[in-house]
């Protein structure tokens, strides 16, 4: 790959994609709040969804948390709290390949349970389906990292890419040159997850800003009763007074005109 490309690629693309993401997300939630949201098929198949969205989610939360931390912390950080870039390294590897095969699974449940129930796969619009498969894929390319970077568990290749995505948000779009030696899979695997940056504002996937993660931060805020404590204990009393019964009233046939 020329210098050119690669400047092209990892210097100026990721602001493209940057950019169709936050600006996309806030026209869509201004102008398209009924289609907010990712539309469910829990009706259907429901133990198959549930297997597989717990995975998927489980797995995904941890791999976003996991790169959260892993990309954008400042070196000095982990070098101040003598954190060896060896640890790291090996630390990436194992949470991120766990977390990775969690959501593996999940993902292959729900894309089996997507695709090949002739119901669901009728009332899903093709982005579902497709954001799906570009999920898949760039799990796939992911955990197909995880080989290469055994191969330096120095962790000499994981600091060229946590330079990269610190100056790219840094707006210093020369910092492309940190990634333009790595092996090929690390660069389909930067490209494809920049591509879902983009795509976002336009699939199911923006229900991911609508996480009630607020929630959290209120307690008591919500009342939430599982059906096992309905079981157990009995139906809550109200304390509101309840209106009195209202009477039924006998309305008079309408008497035939003489
Ligand atoms: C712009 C978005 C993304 C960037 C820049 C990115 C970057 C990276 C990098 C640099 C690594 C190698 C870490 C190392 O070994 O030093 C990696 C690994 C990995 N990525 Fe991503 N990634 C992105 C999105 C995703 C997404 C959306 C998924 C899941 C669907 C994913 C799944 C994985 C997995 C499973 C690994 C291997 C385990 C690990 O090292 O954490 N990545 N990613």
């Amino acid at each position: 790959m020329s210098n050119a490309i690669n400047d092209v690629l990892f210097g100026w693309y990721p602001y493209f994609c940057l950019t169709v993401f936050l600006l996309g997300s806030l026209i869509r939630f201004d102008r398209e709040q009924y289609t907010w949201k990712t539309g469910s098929s829990q009706l259907l198949r429901r133990r198959q969804l549930r297997w597989g969205s717990n995975l998927f989610h489980v797995g995904i939360l941890a791999i976003f948390g996991g790169h959260f931390v892993g990309l954008l912390t400042p070196i000095w950080v982990f070098d101040a709290l003598g954190i060896s870039h060896s640890f790291k390294q090996g630390l990436a590897i194992t949470v991120g390949g766990i977390a990775g095969v969690a959501c593996f699974v999940g993902i292959a449940l729900l894309a089996h349970r997507r695709l090949f129930d002739a119901r669901i796969r009728n009332t899903s619009a093709p982005g579902d389906i497709a954001i799906l498969l570009l999920l898949w894929l760039q799990l796939t390319l992911g955990l197909s990292t995880i080989f290469v970077s055994l191969g330096h568990m120095d962790g000499h290749e994981m600091v060229k890419f946590m330079n990269w995505a610190q100056g790219i948000l840094t707006l210093q779009p020369a910092a492309a040159a940190y990634v333009a030696d790595v092996n090929p899979i690390f660069k389909a695997h930067l490209l494809l997850g920049m591509t879902i940056f983009l795509v976002f504002p336009f699939t199911r996937l923006v229900h991911v800003w609508s996480a009630p993660v607020w929630y959290l931060g209120r307690p008591g805020y919500q009342v939430v009763r599982t059906r096992l404590a309905t079981r157990r204990s009995p139906a809550p009393v109200s304390t509101v007074p309840s209106p009195a019964p209202v009477r039924p009233i006998a309305i008079p046939a309408p008497q035939p005109a003489e």
